[in-house]
């Protein structure tokens, strides 16, 4: 921040015409003005600690419970306008991609900036799928959880527990160790996913078949059972890969932010990851999805959905898949998923949920509730219904998420890393609580 400038300086640029890129504030405690740079059409917030009373203060900051308004980073990776409802990675559209890439050249891009020549993805399909394999202890530590383990609880820890197998991860620093770890990564999320199901049905684990694609082969994994060699159905194929591209990653949301969060400590990326699930885990972020279908199912009918949206605006209960932080808009996702639905609905056959997701859908953006809040189905609103058909059971399905976005995680773990502005993340506090005193014994306290 500067000086406030001299009236002659000003005097100028009001002559010359020219907009200053900078916003001038004034402090009616003292009288005192400010100046500040506008980068990016944003304030550093540091600029405002020279906003003080007396010379001893620290200072002002700013306030912002939940990062409401608060850019913590500058990043390259994905570009959402909320208000438009607008998704794009690394400059292209999310419905091209969703429409002409596979989950394997979208994580690609996400992780290099560029899609891949031909050479080059294929490079980075057989190292990805050359790292599906987990060690066999990892089957142990499955083994120690109830049948009726939540999966994301044995992601979380399974994720956690690669670190201390690839003690070498702990080289963040070294790119040819962070390569490795990336490909480890996204190829054992889908084996770890698997195992957990089976692990939840009893049943032997399916190991990887390299023959297969990304989502053919975790298809394998999850379903195969007698057969020699498991030929997954296109469509379902295509379907799940659709949906990896979709959840690839969503610029600063929770899981997001936490990922960043743990790795600015210099923590290894399967610890950083196991955290960055867990955030996702919650009912208002991954979990959402699971929670939309129980929804759907308390609702019951078509019949019962005016009656339930009537609970939602008096507070009582959330429209779950609705609403988000930054679109204002359709979530273009949600868009899409609703077409992969159709597709999956063909060859399965129809959710019963189906109809009384669409009747919610049909009240609430036609409802001055919802329209004036600009809530709009967000991304898991149609995905659990395309789970379900797909033959996942609920708890599956925030691990359906947690899979594709860990290339978004890696991707923004690697550009927090390597961004020299960054440091480890470590906001301040307004502290309200008492102040000094002095210690009561316990035979003193009231
Ligand atoms: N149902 C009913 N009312 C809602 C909903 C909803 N789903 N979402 C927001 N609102 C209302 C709030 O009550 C609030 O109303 P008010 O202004 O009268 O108090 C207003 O809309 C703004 O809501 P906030 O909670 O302030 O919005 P925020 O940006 O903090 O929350 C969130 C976003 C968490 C996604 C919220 O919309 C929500 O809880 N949705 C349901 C859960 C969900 O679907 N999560 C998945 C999000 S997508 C993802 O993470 C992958």
């Amino acid at each position: 921040m500067n000086p406030v400038q001299s009236p002659l300086k000003a005097k100028n640029a009001e002559a010359s015409n020219t907009p200053r890129e900078t916003i001038t504030l004034t402090d009616n405690r003292t009288g005192k003005t400010y100046e500040i740079p506008i980068t990016h059409g944003t304030i550093h917030a540091t600029d405002l600690r020279q906003i003080k009373v007396d010379a001893a203060e620290f200072g002002m900051i700013s306030y912002d419970p939940a990062y409401n308004n608060t850019a913590s980073c500058t990043s390259r990776i994905t570009f959402i306008d909320g208000d438009a409802g607008i998704l794009r990675y690394r400059g292209y559209p999310i419905e091209e991609l969703a429409e002409k890439s596979t989950y394997l050249e979208t994580a690609y891009l996400l992780l290099h900036g560029e899609l891949p020549t031909r050479t080059q993805l294929d490079d980075w399909i057989w190292h990805v799928t050359h790292h599906t394999f987990i060690h066999e202890s990892i089957k142990k530590f499955l083994d120690g959880f109830h049948y009726d383990a939540h999966p994301m609880g044995m992601m979380i820890s399974t994720i956690a527990a690669l670190s201390t197998f690839y003690p070498e991860a702990k080289r963040i620093f070294d790119p040819e160790s962070r390569k490795k770890q990336t490909w480890r990564l996204i190829g054992k999320m889908p084996t770890l996913a698997a195992f957990a199901y089976r692990h939840s049905l009893g049943m032997p684990f399916a190991y990887p078949d390299n023959d297969l694609s990304y989502p053919g082969n975790f298809l394998n994994m999850l379903f195969r059972t007698t057969e020699l060699k498991y030929r997954p159905n296109p469509t379902l194929e295509r379907a799940l890969d659709v949906l990896f591209i979709l959840h690839a990653d969503h610029e600063q949301n929770c899981s997001t932010s936490i990922i960043r969060g743990v790795g600015s400590s210099h923590a290894d990326p399967y610890s950083a990851t196991a955290a960055a699930t867990a955030a996702l885990y919650g009912p208002l972020h991954g979990g959402a999805n699971e929670e939309v279908l129980r929804m759907l199912t308390e609702i019951g009918s078509v019949q019962k959905v005016p009656e339930y949206i009537k609970r939602v605006k008096a507070g009582e209960v959330r429209l779950m898949g609705f609403g988000h932080r930054v679109y204002k808009n359709y979530d273009p996702r949600a868009r899409i998923i609703k077409n992969v639905a159709y597709e999956v609905f063909e060859l399965m056959g129809k959710n019963p949920l189906l109809e009384i997701a669409l009747e919610c859908e049909r009240i609430a953006l036609a409802d001055d509730y919802f329209v004036k809040r600009k809530l709009y189905p967000n991304v898991d609103f149609y995905t659990g219904l395309i789970y379900q058909s797909m033959g996942f059971p609920t708890t599956m399905f925030p691990v359906l998420f947690a899979i594709p976005r860990t290339s978004g995680w890696i991707a923004q773990w690697e550009e927090m890393l390597l961004d020299s502005e960054q440091k480890i993340a470590r906001p301040r506090q307004i502290y309200l609580g008492q102040p000094t005193r002095a210690y009561l014994p316990i035979d003193e306290r009231g």
